[in-house]
């Protein structure tokens, strides 16, 4: 979970962001819709009067954090509302997608809910909102409580997004892609956030640009199904991310790429040799697997089985020996025995993951996967996970390991939590902390790692590329 603020202006909303980057991305493109407005960004929801919660639903514990934050904010409302003033309460993102007006019924206090694709029409939603509090303050009687607006409109919002602004500490992300047609049956993602839709090159490469001329030198490309991307170029030619990648290196400054999330089945011949070819694409690449047994991959309806997966690895190593790679893995799929786990298990040990997520199945409705009835008991999911994780971990803290004693570029990104200290990211996403200037944040230096730990890795600046970089 993050929280967006800054504070200083006449009115003030505060975004709450559950989930994704997708999320962390569109919460930061409301904060960019609704700045033009007046508003500002708070520190905290009591000093808001606005408060966003950008919501994800994809596992069944996250929607329900959402239910117990407004709970909260409608006591915050009550509060205020008996001083004179007012609280406006808006659920954006996934759950308001999925749930839509049973949100406004089962939380009354709610006046907004907005899906994902229709961010752009907050300001809208906002005075149709202020004009039904004004009416029910009246004493009018009105047919519902709350404004919604969870189409899937046929323009894509990007259509209507302003310019983005988010260059953090020389990095940015920039979304290229959204929705998915692969329909695993485990996932709400094809509901909630409707068709792939890949935005055309030349507004992608435009953006690109501009987040250059920003300032950014890391720029992540970002898409549900980020690998499936087939833009219309001006000469209505279709574009994969392939192709996207080698102009976006063109441009003069981008000093790192990277691009997340992707499925196997869309990693194709010409992007796998990308990873060989582009040297500002980092060695680093985020590929969900979610199970290493060919049964439970067909239950999931991956459309792939452990031996593409296995073979995809290869050739990848094979085009960028120093690649790292992580993923995502589901243990507890209905159906799911002891050697379908094991599976999983000897393709972890098989691949060597330098790091990843793992999630205990949720049943989520309207999912195929809800309706199975072999669904597995909470302790077997929960043991299964417990071993699993204990193996990712041990791989990612000898991934640390290994790349102590060698000097790596590192991007300085923020301070960290002791005097003094500055923490950045490896080509490797690994996070590594050192004594070092302020200054340096947001730049490209070279570290030496010292020590390497399960979560992270210590290092010293090399002194001359100190200089060249300050
Ligand atoms: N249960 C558990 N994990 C899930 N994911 C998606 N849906 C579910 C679910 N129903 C995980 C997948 C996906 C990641 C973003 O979340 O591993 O890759
Ligand atoms: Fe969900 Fe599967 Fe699409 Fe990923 S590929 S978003 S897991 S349906």
């Amino acid at each position: 979970m993050q929280d967006v603020r800054m504070t200083g202006q006449h009115k003030r909303v505060f975004i709450r962001t559950y989930g994704c980057q997708m999320n962390v991305y569109d919460s930061d493109r409301m904060a960019d819709v609704l700045r033009p407005l007046g508003y500002a960004l708070a520190d905290a929801p009591d000093q808001a009067d606005l408060v966003v919660l950008n919501t994800c639903h994809i596992r069944e514990h996250a929607s329900e954090k959402v239910y117990s934050e407004l709970g909260r904010l409608r006591d915050v409302k009550r509060d205020r509302r008996a001083e004179g003033r007012d609280l406006t309460i808006a659920v954006a993102g996934c759950v308001a997608q999925a749930e839509g007006e049973e949100i406004v019924k089962r939380q009354p206090a709610v006046d907004i809910v907005v899906g994902p694709q229709s961010y752009h029409r907050l300001p809208e939603l906002l005075a149709e909102a202020e004009r039904k509090a004004a009416l029910l303050r009246n004493g009018k009687r009105l047919p519902g409580a709350g404004v919604l607006d969870t189409d899937f409109p046929a323009e894509s919002k990007f259509d209507h997004l302003p310019a983005p602004l988010g260059v953090r500490a020389g990095s940015a992300f920039l979304s290229i892609q959204e929705g998915c047609d692969k329909f695993c049956t485990f996932c709400v993602v094809p509901y909630t956030r409707g068709a792939e839709y890949s935005r055309p090159v030349a507004a992608v490469l435009a953006e690109a640009r501009q987040l250059v001329a920003a300032g950014a030198i890391e720029i992540t490309l970002l898409g549900q199904n980020v690998n499936a991307y087939h833009g219309e170029a001006a000469d209505g030619s279709t574009w994969g991310l392939a192709r996207l990648i080698r102009e976006i290196a063109g441009i003069d400054g981008v000093a790192r790429l990277r691009y997340t999330t992707s499925h196997p089945r869309d990693m194709d011949d010409e992007l796998i040799a990308v990873h060989g070819e582009v040297p500002q694409l980092m060695p680093y690449l985020h590929l969900p697997v979610q199970s290493g047994s060919d049964r439970i991959l067909e239950a999931m309806n991956r459309r792939h089985g452990r031996d593409l997966f296995l073979g995809l690895v290869d050739r990848l190593r094979a085009a960028r020996p120093d690649l790292a790679l992580s993923s995502d893995f589901i243990v507890g799929f209905p159906g799911e025995s002891d050697a379908d786990f094991d599976d999983t298990m000897r393709l972890i040990e098989q691949v060597g993951f330098a790091s990843a997520f793992s999630f205990k199945y949720s049943r989520r409705p309207g999912t195929p996967g809800a309706a199975l009835t072999d669904q597995l008991p909470e302790s077997v999911k929960a043991a299964r996970l417990a071993a699993l994780q204990a193996l990712l971990g041990r791989q990612a803290r000898d991934f640390n390991v290994s790349k102590a004693g060698t000097t790596t570029p590192v991007l300085f990104a923020e301070a960290g939590r002791k005097p003094g200290q500055i923490i950045g990211k490896t080509p490797w996403l690994q996070s590594v902390y050192v004594e070092g200037n302020p200054r340096l944040i947001g730049r490209i230096v070279d570290v030496h790692l010292t020590e390497g730990h399960a979560n992270s890795l210590a290092g010293r600046i090399v002194t001359g590329s100190y200089e060249a970089a300050a």
